[in-house]
């Protein structure tokens, strides 16, 4: 897919000097491609569905007071997106929790590397989550949550692994739901990398060797 942009800024049209439209850009990271085994979830998969949970969320939460709660590092990508099709006035924080580092299975200990910045007593609270694998982290978060006493808290989380789940949790806004698989795109990363890719997939084995070799 191919995205002309014009930029428009103070009322003037901001295209070339020669007045030719601007060169023509593509949303898609192709530096990755190499790397990448297979697409699990297209840009347009992920778009189409992120546009029918804002709006189920702009009814959900009309006229209460919203806080969107996202986990960093992978959720930001898509929160981002998320946020711009909820149709109402909301606010954000973040809280970062420690992940897999450079490896690819979950320790199962859960670290809170950065606390939320406000309280949450009497708000709204929706989690948004990249990725459920085993749920030990959104189990320990929702716990901790709990405890300060929010109006509501739910989760939305774009991916969901199926038969990995260790800990009975109720994900109110699942997007989707994935083999048991590691991927990497769409915020998610491998080692650091790969956050920017606008698709979700999996990567070559000759990542993964060379990461550790
Ligand atoms: P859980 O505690 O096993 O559910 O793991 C949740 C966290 O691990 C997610 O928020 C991600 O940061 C990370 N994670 C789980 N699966 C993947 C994956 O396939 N790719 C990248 N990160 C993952």
């Amino acid at each position: 897919m191919q995205v002309n942009v014009r930029i428009e800024a103070g009322g003037s049209s901001l295209g070339s000097p020669s007045g030719h439209p601007l060169p023509t850009l593509t949303p898609h990271v192709k530096i990755f491609d190499g790397d990448i085994e297979q697409i699990l979830l297209s840009s347009e998969d992920i778009q189409g569905k992120i546009a029918e949970t804002g709006e189920q969320l702009t009814r959900d939460y009309a006229g209460r007071d919203l806080l969107l709660v996202g986990v960093l590092k992978g959720a930001f990508v898509f929160m981002a997106d998320l946020s711009r099709h909820i149709n109402l006035p909301l606010e954000f924080d973040f809280m970062a929790v420690s992940s897999y580092g450079a490896a690819t299975q979950t320790s199962g200990v859960v670290r809170i590397l950065k606390d939320l910045d406000h309280e949450i007593i009497g708000r709204h609270v929706l989690v948004v989550e990249d990725i459920v694998d085993s749920g030990l982290t959104l189990s320990y978060l929702l716990k901790n949550l709990r405890t300060r006493k929010p109006a509501s808290l739910e989760v939305c989380a774009l991916m969901q692994k199926t038969g990995v789940q260790r800990v009975p949790l109720d994900i109110k806004y699942k997007l989707f739901e994935i083999p048991s698989v590691f991927v990497v795109g769409y915020g998610l990363d491998f080692a650091e990398r790969f956050r920017n890719v606008p698709y979700v997939g999996t990567l070559r084995p000759e990542v993964y060797r060379d990461a550790v070799s």
